[in-house]
């Protein structure tokens, strides 16, 4: 079965993340923080008439990356270009983006940290100076051409901010760590979703659908359109907290929304028998590379509480050993 509380986008999902994206401002629910210092910064830089500064977003999948670019670009009244690190292969392919862009515009980069050094080598002077620095031709007959650009500004986003080299992340004037969202902030978003999906949602059903969503917008609306599934076979004009908990338990939400990888980790750590596990190991026991693990699968489960962090490692908490039904060993529970 499809692993409906995956953290990443599925393939086919972008069309529906799109129609249920917030466009204003006010539609985009949570990250209060952000928020409040974003809006300042915009509200500035228009009363200026200057560019934004170069801002980056960093956090796990699904928390609204790329949909507060898109806002930010709504609030600015500016044109946005978006790409993706992978699909800047050549210095020439960022070459050409950037002379492509007009005064004020905003160039979306996704999964900037995979951006080649060679790409990087080009994007320093364009970031600091509007200044673009290339070679052409090579050998004796190459020549150093500059080319000034309009001022724009460059939006980042990763899930993997550990990963950005340290004279990239120098360069973007704000960097915002993204939030997991509360129970209440992910009922509301279940409820505008529903009403621009047309279906009416019971104040009980959303508030369930989010408790099993990881904090994760992605997640909340996923459930969402399964659940409205299960309300449209049987008629119901409204989804009401009885259809919802038994869609999701045919669907086998459990009731953090914990995935397939979030259980294993787990189950991992508890057969550890309270030692603490290092990174490195619990990496090749869930075939995923160090980086996922500490910055896409872990920060759920430490904010809540399922997960300690130690200098020797990490430990399965109480509530992992509660959550699994298991006792902690005895040696551990001095830890509690
Ligand atoms: N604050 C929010 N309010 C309302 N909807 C939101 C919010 N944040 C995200 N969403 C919804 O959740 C979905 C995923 O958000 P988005 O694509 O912006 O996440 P992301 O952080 O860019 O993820 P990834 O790291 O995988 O690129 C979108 O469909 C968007 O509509
Ligand atoms: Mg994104």
């Amino acid at each position: 079965m499809e692993r409906l509380v995956e953290i990443e986008k599925f393939e086919d999902e972008e069309v529906v993340e799109n129609t249920l994206r917030p466009d204003a401002w006010n539609d985009y629910i949570g990250q209060e923080q952000i928020k409040k210092n974003l809006g300042v910064f915009i509200e500035a830089s228009k009363k200026r008439d200057e560019a934004l500064d170069h801002t980056l977003f960093y956090g796990p999948p699904g928390l609204g990356k790329t949909t507060l670019a898109l806002i930010i670009a709504n609030e600015m009244g500016t044109n946005i270009k978006v790409t993706a690190a992978p699909m800047i292969e050549k210095s020439g392919d960022l070459a050409a983006i950037l002379t492509n862009l007009e005064e004020g515009d905003i160039l979306f980069i996704d999964e900037i940290h995979r951006l080649s050094p060679a790409v990087e080598e080009i994007l320093y002077p364009s970031m600091e100076d509007f200044r673009l620095d290339i070679i052409i031709g090579s050998g004796p007959a190459a020549q150093s051409v500059k080319i000034d650009l309009p001022r724009f500004t460059l939006i980042g986003a990763t899930t993997r901010a550990g990963m950005l080299s340290n004279p990239l992340r120098d360069r973007f004037g704000m960097s915002f760590r993204m939030q997991f969202y509360s129970h209440d902030e992910l009922a509301q978003i279940i409820l505008k979703a529903s009403s621009k999906l047309n279906k009416e949602i019971d104040s009980n059903a959303s508030k369930e659908i989010a408790k099993r969503s990881r904090g994760t917008p992605r997640i909340a609306l996923r459930l969402l359109k399964r659940i409205r599934d299960f309300a449209d076979v049987v008629d119901e004009d409204t989804i009401l907290l009885s259809r919802t908990n038994y869609a999701l338990e045919e669907l086998g939400i459990n009731s953090y929304g914990f995935d397939e990888m979030d259980i294993r980790f787990l189950e991992f750590l508890i057969q550890a028998k309270g030692k603490a596990v290092g990174l490195s190991t619990i990496a090749a026991a869930l075939s995923e590379d160090e980086g996922t693990v500490e910055d896409v699968i872990e920060p759920y489960l430490l904010a809540n509480g399922f997960l300690e962090r130690t200098a020797r490692g990490r430990l399965a908490s109480r509530k992992t050993y509660e959550f699994l039904r298991l006792t902690p060993p005895t040696e551990q529970k001095g830890l509690f």
